[in-house]
């Protein structure tokens, strides 16, 4: 229940067991063909996909390295881990950033965003994290940004490293430029690969301005595949078969099934786990569907609890970053996310305040299993 790795269905393991292949052969172009055309639908976008061998943050580089120059004005809401590593990267970058900075827990309104844009209408870039996997905050009007972008003539990027593929995101229908994702969270595959989305006229802007890099040069990237539809680089062959198997399961499901089942399997730990007595660490309308982040109950000590859930019960659960360590613990609710891992979460998390003092009931299972009778009906 980590808020990745996530778990990796059987098939995927499966998939990794394999005979190598000649990346420069016709056997890695027809798998990574079908991954791209896969990666596309999983998107919804027609635009072109980069696969990195590298964890996310390799993907979330090449979206800063491949188009802000020095001196470039960068828009950036920052309230957590992921939002300041991006807000340093591209400061590392030269950009001259713009930061709208709120409390951990809490989101940038759209309010301030569209106030910001008013501001600075020679901005070049909007980056944002979709999904501050370090509180547990989300934000949801993604789909209302292109309206500033497009008016203000800037760029759009989406890092949705721990969310795409367990929430909406139409990458085209959002005029979204660059989306950026990694292969071990919502996508339930393993750690290794990272992956890229860049629109057309995203696309040409690099194509004219390459980056002074070779490995996350995405120019590269796309002359290989328009040439010979090979990446430049060697690639983590195995982890591209893990990938397109765990690409299958997701089409195979459906979109919009797999992420009403987040969104039900979400509902049921937030309401479950409140009735069993903890706060939730982010406001109630920033509230991520994937990362539970929930603050300890009074005395209730971080080391002992993850340990005895970890070590009796098998159950993984994270810890907080930087400030936040020892007062909020978090859960991941993606991927393969189901009724069973959300019942013997709340089971276990149940026995260990009853193992460490602390009174429970009845009360937070029949809640969680009112919301996740709802999975049937779907
Ligand atoms: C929102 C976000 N961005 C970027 C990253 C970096 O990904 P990785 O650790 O795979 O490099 C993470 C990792 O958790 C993340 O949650």
């Amino acid at each position: 229940m980590l808020p990745g790795p996530t778990n990796v269905p059987e098939r995927v393991t499966q998939a990794m067991l394999t005979h190598m292949i000649n990346h420069r052969g016709n056997d890695f172009v027809e798998l990574y063909e079908d991954i791209i055309h896969k990666t596309q639908n999983v998107f919804q976008t027609d635009g072109d996909i980069v696969v990195l061998s590298s964890s996310g943050t390799g993907a979330v580089e090449a979206s800063v390295v491949n188009l802000i120059k020095k001196g470039d004005k960068v828009i950036i809401p920052v309230n957590g881990e992921f939002s300041s590593r991006l807000s340093q990267l591209l400061e590392m970058q030269g950009a001259n950033t713009i930061k709208i900075v709120t409390p951990p827990g809490e989101n940038a309104t759209f309010e301030q965003v569209k106030e910001t844009f008013d501001n600075n209408p020679d901005v070049k870039a909007f980056y944002v994290v979709h999904n501050e996997t370090s509180t547990g905050t989300q934000i949801k009007y993604l789909d209302k940004i292109s309206n500033l972008t497009y008016r203000n003539n800037c760029y759009y990027i989406v890092d949705s490293v721990s969310l795409l593929g367990g929430s909406y995101l139409p990458v085209d229908k959002w005029n979204i430029d660059i989306c950026v994702t990694g292969s071990q969270k919502a996508i339930a595959a393993p750690p290794g690969i990272s992956i890229i989305s860049v629109n057309e006229r995203t696309k040409k802007y690099m194509m004219n301005n390459p980056p002074p890099t070779m490995y996350f040069n995405l120019p590269r990237y796309f002359n290989y595949y328009a040439k010979s539809k090979e990446t430049p680089f060697t690639p983590a062959i195995p982890i591209l078969y893990a990938y397109r198997e765990a690409l299958s399961i997701i089409l195979e499901e459906g979109l919009d099934i797999r992420i009403k089942r987040h969104k039900i399997c979400s509902d049921a730990l937030y309401s479950s786990l409140t009735a069993m007595g903890f706060k939730p660490f982010a406001k109630e309308a920033d509230r991520s569907i994937s990362i539970i982040a929930l603050n300890y109950l009074a005395g209730l000590d971080d080391k002992i609890f993850r340990n005895t859930l970890a070590e009796k019960f098998k159950v993984l659960v994270a810890g907080g970053f930087g400030d936040l360590k020892g007062k909020v613990f978090r859960i991941g609710c993606m991927g393969e996310i189901n009724k069973y891992h959300v019942m013997r979460t709340i089971s276990s998390i149940s026995s260990t305040l009853n193992m460490m003092n602390y009174k429970t009931d009845s009360t937070s299972f029949r809640i969680a299993q009112d919301k996740l009778s709802e999975l049937e009906s779907s």
